[in-house]
């Protein structure tokens, strides 16, 4: 079987390699000649992910999958939700968008947010969305220094301690990303592609 993981990052593709397992051997972007950066234009989380997915498939011929994250804050009506790497700018830094973050929620008791990944899988005659979330809120000030993005400020329900503070093997039992991952492997163990 041939499935690719429609994602320029290494870690990610590791990741979930090591899901799979080796029967089901993933081939990257760059393993199927694709060295363009993949857009991302469509507005939604969702739509995101499709568009990547549908985008490798038709272009490489070859059945693949694409992921799309990102932060929802209930008080912030979504936001930041598809725009969460560039929320404070193009410059893509993840302390700038932590600052805008709690400098927007300043003053608001509603904390509530949410980190969702929708995974697109395109396969000839199938495309299927599989959905990830891990609820939590957002604190006052960072805490921890481990994992990326929005970590330091979001603590998920039933947790004392922020993602930053969990190593990578607590965070990916619960993450959003591993739970649409696991999703998606076992769709594709009850229907070999
Ligand atoms: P991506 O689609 O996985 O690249 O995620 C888009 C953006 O959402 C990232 O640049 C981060 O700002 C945020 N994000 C996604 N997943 C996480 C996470 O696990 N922890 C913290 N931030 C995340």
């Amino acid at each position: 079987m041939k499935l690719c993981f429609a994602t320029n990052n290494t870690h990610k593709l590791d990741e979930v390699s090591s899901l799979l397992g080796v029967k089901m051997g993933l081939l990257s972007l760059k393993d199927i000649g694709c060295t363009e950066e993949l857009e991302e234009s469509t507005g939604t989380i969702s739509g995101n992910s499709r568009q990547k997915a549908e985008y490798v498939f038709k272009k490489y011929k070859v059945s693949c999958f694409a992921d799309d994250s990102g932060l929802e804050v209930e008080a912030l009506n979504g936001a930041p939700g598809v725009d969460s790497a560039i929320y404070a700018g193009p410059q893509r830094s993840h302390e700038d968008n932590i600052n805008l973050l709690l400098k927007n929620l300043a003053g608001v008791i509603n904390r509530k947010a949410r980190f969702i990944t929708i995974i697109t899988l395109v396969t000839p005659g199938l495309v299927k969305q599989f959905k990830g979330t891990v609820e939590g809120e957002i604190l006052h000030a960072k805490t921890g220094s481990a994992g990326f993005g929005y970590d330091p400020v979001f603590k998920p329900n039933g947790f004392s301690k922020t993602l930053a503070q969990m190593t990578m093997d607590e965070k990916n039992k619960i993450s959003h990303r591993a739970r649409a991952m696991t999703e998606l492997i076992n769709f594709l163990t009850s229907h070999p592609i």
